[in-house]
């Protein structure tokens, strides 16, 4: 699947990034804005917005299972919550950024600027 750009990218705003149609409940979609890959998902009637990098090795996270609340890495097995970004389990030791999202009648909008990390990050 191919990231698709946003139109208008701006900060500290949302952006429509996706049909609500396209991201059904335990699916992913990679999307792309103000030049950040952001993969959304839907995982236990939950919309998440996370950074689509792995910060062990910097490889996407699409693809990737999820479990009680948090995206398995497909490539080694780290584990992060999708609210915050924690990492949950090794080989990361980094967390991941995490984005505002909107959910709409019809649509999914994301901002651009990501969640401030937590302080103990
Ligand atoms: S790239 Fe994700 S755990 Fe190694």
């Amino acid at each position: 699947m191919t990231p698709r750009d946003c139109v208008n990218p701006m900060s500290n705003q949302f952006h429509v990034v996706a049909a609500k149609s396209e991201l059904s409940e335990g699916k992913q979609l990679p999307v792309e804005l103000d030049g950040e890959e952001i993969l959304l998902c839907q995982h236990q009637n939950q919309y998440y917005a996370i950074a689509n990098y792995c910060s062990h090795d910097r490889l996407s996270l699409e693809g990737g299972t999820f479990e009680n609340g948090c995206i398995v890495c497909p490539y080694h097995g780290a584990e992060f919550n999708l609210e915050d970004g924690a990492v949950m389990a090794p080989p990361a030791y980094e967390g991941i950024k995490t984005y505002p999202i909107r959910v709409d009648a019809d649509t999914l909008s994301v901002c651009a600027t990501p969640h401030a990390a937590k302080p103990d990050e």
